[in-house]
């Protein structure tokens, strides 16, 4: 089946859809956006069902929506009477939703030089994507940003989080450093209801690498353990019981929000 996307009040095939060269996100990325994955068809973790999914066939995939300020003559100053331009996008995507077979990722380190409002789900992704590379070309799945103190903040396009040597997870508190994920936010939740404990406070580079257990969390991941930071091996190598744990609680409750 061709894809369709929503281009500003009209669905349009994919191949053909276009936005206008003085559109603000092209021109200044002065747009935010959202990524929610599908499960059997049904937007997970999202409350408003913008698209008509079944336009595109989508059971399992991503949809993605994007909102700039509009399209206006180029000059920096928000501009007058301009409408948002607003497009949509659905795709298949395998989501990985075993967690005896989910496959672990290795992580870098790498400086966080984005701005002071990385809570903004903008699309200026210009370090995220820079970052993102440099751990692509290491070999590795995702790149851990850390601030200028030796915290982590989070991954280019994840939340970052560890399981300590007591068994607690620690992930880095809400601010304007981190975006605060959807899929972190349910991850707190289901831990909460499941008498797992989780501390939110920063930890360091090294506190990570000594680590039992290391992983990642996002609506395009869901969870994906993370078995090594740098050159150092967390735990055994391999994806750890917490790790899986807490992905078999998001599926589960994935499935679940699909079905209802
Ligand atoms: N990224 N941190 C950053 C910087 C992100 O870009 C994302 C999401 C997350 C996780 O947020 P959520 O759980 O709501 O997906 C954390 C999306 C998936 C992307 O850019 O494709």
């Amino acid at each position: 089946m061709s894809r369709i996307a929503y281009v500003n009040g009209r669905y349009v095939p994919h191949d053909e859809a276009a936005v206008h060269i003085e559109d603000r996100g092209y021109q200044f990325a002065d747009g935010v956006y959202e990524v929610t994955a599908v499960i059997n068809g049904r937007l997970v973790d999202n409350d408003g069902h913008m698209v008509r999914l079944e336009r595109n066939g989508v059971h399992f995939g991503m949809v993605y929506m994007q909102i700039t300020r509009g399209v206006a003559p180029r000059n920096h100053p928000f501009p007058l009477h301009v409408r948002p331009a607003l497009v949509v996008t659905a795709k298949r995507a395998p989501l990985l939703l075993d967690p005896d077979t989910v496959p672990s990722g290795r992580v870098i380190t790498t400086p966080d030089i984005r701005w002071g409002r990385c809570d903004i789900k903008t699309i200026s992704l210009l370090p995220n994507v820079l970052a993102k590379q440099k751990a692509l070309d290491a070999g590795a799945y995702e790149a851990w940003m850390v601030d200028d103190d030796g915290f982590v903040t989070e991954g280019t396009s994840t939340n970052a989080w560890i399981l300590d040597r007591d068994g607690r997870l620690i992930t880095r508190p809400l601010s304007d450093n981190i975006l605060g994920g959807i899929t972190r936010q349910t991850m707190l939740r289901l831990a909460a209801e499941n008498d797992i404990e989780v501390i939110e406070r920063p930890f360091t580079v090294e506190e990570a690498k000594a680590a039992r257990e290391a992983f990642i969390t996002s609506t395009t991941n869901f969870l994906k353990p993370i078995t090594q930071i740098d050159d150092s091996v967390i735990g055994n190598g391999e994806p750890g019981e917490t790790s899986r744990h807490m992905l078999g609680l998001y599926v589960a409750y994935g499935r679940k929000a699909a079905a209802a």
